[in-house]
């Protein structure tokens, strides 16, 4: 069985909590788009781990995880990120594997995404600043590094000096910036050559080969489907394509393999960066739920906008991924409110929307239509049956459920792997 995990919403859905409690039935743990912009948080008996590259599957032994070709990755981080699991009695000898093809941010990368995000003519992003825009745009305008080329000493030379002659143009005559010496990068990104070494494997090859034995990858989606650089709310979005067909075009496998694909959305919404954000909360739940609901970054701490759960954007995401069941995490977040909404559809300028509107203008001047549901008023986080939830719970499930069109699948209701309802 081979399935794809993907955000409905604008990331932060909590994938790295469903993928960790799908991966025990899984073989394989793939990364298939995105960089370290990610943080997906996974919380083992309380000790929480934090990944940004490494799929969360290697946590569990016996299991390979591997980093695709769609992935950007920063040796820097990817090094540390390593360090950073093993210091937490992580093992990892044979067990991570990372696509040659994958292509390699620079620190020209996250100098242009900085100096882009620090300009003050109202164009800034709010990106994470890894570099991650800057270096898929050198992948698809062909002046990129992959992971390959940094091993090919002579050619990495050759082509670095043509590269960093440009870069440097651009950084001092647009942005004033003082450029990057040759021998710094090629020196430091050797290195990490040779510390990747081990790493490096045929992604496509290593899967379809798998796939032929039967066995079962779990795909991981980064970000989310509204921050899809095609069907997300551009340019307020992310550099790759994190929907499901990401999942092919990222790791090298056909589309006719992949058996499932379940998106995961919280049971409201939230949003990091800039961007329009039709049902964002007044105030007073901004401060509730961005409390209860610990809606605070763990890449770049910054805190997340949140709104009710928007049933427009959510359909959105069933459509473009062919989902056919969808986890919802954070239900208990919910739990001390009186009144919940869900937006059923929009309004602009007087008219009814009931699809999710590409134009930007559109999109900021949307007045979502709600219908409100009853809160339950009840602590659920140690429900474990669907049965036990209460039931305007349940009823708001079912709603989530009936406005979408598909089921329900698996309700979080805590951080914790325990916290789990398999519906
Ligand atoms: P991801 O990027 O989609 O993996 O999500 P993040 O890890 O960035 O953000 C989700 C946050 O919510 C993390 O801090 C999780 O530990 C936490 N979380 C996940 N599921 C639940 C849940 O059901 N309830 C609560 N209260 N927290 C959750
Ligand atoms: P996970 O995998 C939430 C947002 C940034 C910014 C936009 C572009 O944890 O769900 P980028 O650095 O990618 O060029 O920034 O995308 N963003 C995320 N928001 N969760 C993420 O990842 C994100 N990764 C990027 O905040 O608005
Ligand atoms: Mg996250």
């Amino acid at each position: 069985m081979n399935t794809v995990i993907v955000g409905a919403q604008w990331g932060d859905e909590g994938k790295g909590k469903i993928i960790d409690i799908l991966t025990e039935k899984a073989d394989y743990i793939v990364r298939y788009q995105g960089g370290n912009n990610a943080g997906h948080t996974v919380v083992v008996r309380g000790e929480k781990f934090i990944f940004h590259l490494i799929p969360s599957g290697i946590l569990y032994p016996g299991k390979i995880c591997l980093i695709g070709n769609g992935v950007v990755v920063d040796p820097r981080a990817f090094i540390s990120e390593v360090e950073y699991l093993r210091g937490k009695g992580v093992k990892i000898d044979g067990n991570l594997l990372v696509s040659e093809r994958a292509h390699i941010i620079f620190p020209y990368h996250r100098v242009l995404d900085n100096l882009r995000e620090e300009k003050k003519d109202g164009t800034s992003l709010g990106t994470t600043r890894r570099g991650i825009g800057p270096c898929y745009a050198d992948k698809i305008t062909r002046v990129g590094f992959r992971l390959c080329d940094l091993l090919n000493a002579e050619y990495f030379a050759r082509r670095l000096k043509d590269v960093l002659a440009e870069k440097n143009e651009i950084l001092s005559k647009v942005y004033n910036f003082k450029g990057f010496e040759f021998d710094e990068i090629y020196d430091t990104y050797r290195d990490y050559a040779e510390k990747m070494k081990k790493y490096v494997c045929r992604c496509s090859g290593i899967l379809n080969k798998a796939i032929e034995k039967g066995k079962n990858i779990l795909f991981e989606g980064a970000q989310g489907t509204l921050l899809d650089i095609d069907y997300g709310t551009y340019p307020y979005v992310t550099s790759s394509n994190p929907v499901g067909g990401g999942a092919c075009t990222g790791t090298g496998i056909s589309p006719t393999k992949i058996d499932k694909i379940i998106g995961v959305a919280k049971a409201y919404t939230t949003r990091v960066g800039e961007g329009p954000f039709p049902t964002a909360f007044s105030s007073e739940h901004m401060r509730i739920v961005q409390s209860k609901g610990e809606e605070f970054g763990f890449t770049t701490g910054r805190a997340r906008r949140c709104g009710w759960f928007d049933g427009v954007l959510a359909r959105h995401s069933v459509l473009i991924n062919g989902l056919e069941e969808i986890a919802v995490t954070k239900l208990d977040v919910l739990d001390e409110l009186e009144l919940i909404k869900i937006c059923t559809a929009y309004k602009y300028k007087g008219k009814l929307v009931e699809d999710f509107p590409a134009d930007l203008e559109i999109l900021s001047g949307l007045e979502p239509v709600y219908e409100e549901h009853p809160g339950w008023k009840q602590d659920i986080s140690n429900v474990s049956k669907y049965n036990n939830l209460p039931l305007n719970a349940r009823k708001y499930l079912k709603r989530i459920s009936e406005l979408l069109g598909i089921k329900v699948s698996i309700v979080s209701v805590g951080s914790n792997r325990e916290q789990t309802i398999f519906v």
